[in-house]
């Protein structure tokens, strides 16, 4: 089986990058193909893939075709696919907001995967979630899973409106944690720590708590009865919380980004 990766750029890399490493593909047969040229000559330097510039020299001897470019570049790259395209190759899209019916219309190809990746893919601890049109095939689903799996985690959803969904959770939920550990920070900088002791205590805390849940089969909810007393600290945190209707305002943030994504979506 050969992959070939288009666009080398933060995800692509990633991917190929995870694929490499798993040992599912020995690295002769990862291709990848950037129009940069600063990132071929950078492919060049990390030299365990093949580079290719020209898609007739890698296209026709894909069997897994990965498209990790920006989105506007979607159309023309698929336009310029289609004269090379066979019916029993698969495109597996990692490209917000293009569809399943608009990767199959610009490109004739019928097996179709479309992904969503979250950043944490970067350091093997990514959730993809991913939808399939209906001419892949069970085994074909298993392969690419495998695949996507080299950079963490992957849940297949059952319709392409559960990718835009999983956008407002998975997608962009890594800046929502951000958001909570910038503000924590800030709260200890107040309390007069110092930038790196508040580091220290939001980052350990975060790893910390993620590992008591991960370590356990209760929820986050429950973690935060056994956590906190009553008339103690962390109810009183927990409080002014619920007081600010924090819960409301976290889903209504996830919710924004999973509306944006839609608008996204009809724009491509
Ligand atoms: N970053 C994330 O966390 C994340 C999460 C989910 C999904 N995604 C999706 O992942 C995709 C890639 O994002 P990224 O951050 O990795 O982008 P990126 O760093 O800009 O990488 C894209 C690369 O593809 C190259 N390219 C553009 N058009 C090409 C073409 N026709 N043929 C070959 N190479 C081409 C670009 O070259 P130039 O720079 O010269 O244009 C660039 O080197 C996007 O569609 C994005 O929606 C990203």
């Amino acid at each position: 089986m050969k992959v070939l990766v288009i666009g080398a750029g933060n995800m692509g890399l990633t991917y190929a990058e995870g694929m490499s490493k798993s040992k599912l593909l020995k690295n002769k047969n990862i291709m990848v193909l950037d129009k940069s040229d600063k990132k071929l000559e950078e492919l060049h330097q990390i030299s365990h893939f093949d580079a290719y510039k020209e898609l007739e020299d890698c296209v026709p001897q894909a069997d897994i075709i990965f498209v990790a470019v920006k989105p506007h570049h979607a159309e023309e790259l698929f336009k310029n696919m289609q004269p090379m395209v066979t019916a029993d190759q698969i495109i597996v899209s990692i490209m917000a907001g293009v569809t399943l019916e608009t990767i199959m219309g610009f490109s004739g190809v019928k097996k179709v995967i479309r992904a969503m990746p979250n950043l944490p893919a970067k350091v093997g601890l990514g959730l993809t979630s991913y939808v399939a049109s209906s001419e892949v095939s069970r085994i074909e689903i298993s392969t690419i899973e495998s695949l996507l799996n080299t950079t963490g985690k992957s849940i297949l959803v059952s319709k392409e409106s559960f990718i835009d969904a999983s956008t407002g959770i998975s997608g962009s939920g890594p800046a929502y944690v951000f958001y909570f550990m910038q503000s924590m920070m800030d709260a200890a900088l107040q309390m007069g720590f110092s930038k790196k002791d508040s580091t220290v205590l939001v980052s350990q805390t975060f790893t910390g708590a993620i590992e008591l849940f991960n370590q356990s089969d209760i929820s986050p909810k429950s973690w935060m009865e056994k956590v906190a007393s009553k008339g103690g600290t962390t109810q009183a945190a927990l409080d002014s919380m619920d007081d600010n209707n924090v819960n409301k305002l976290i889903k209504e943030a996830a919710f924004a980004a999973f509306s944006r994504a839609v608008e996204l979506g009809k724009e491509n």
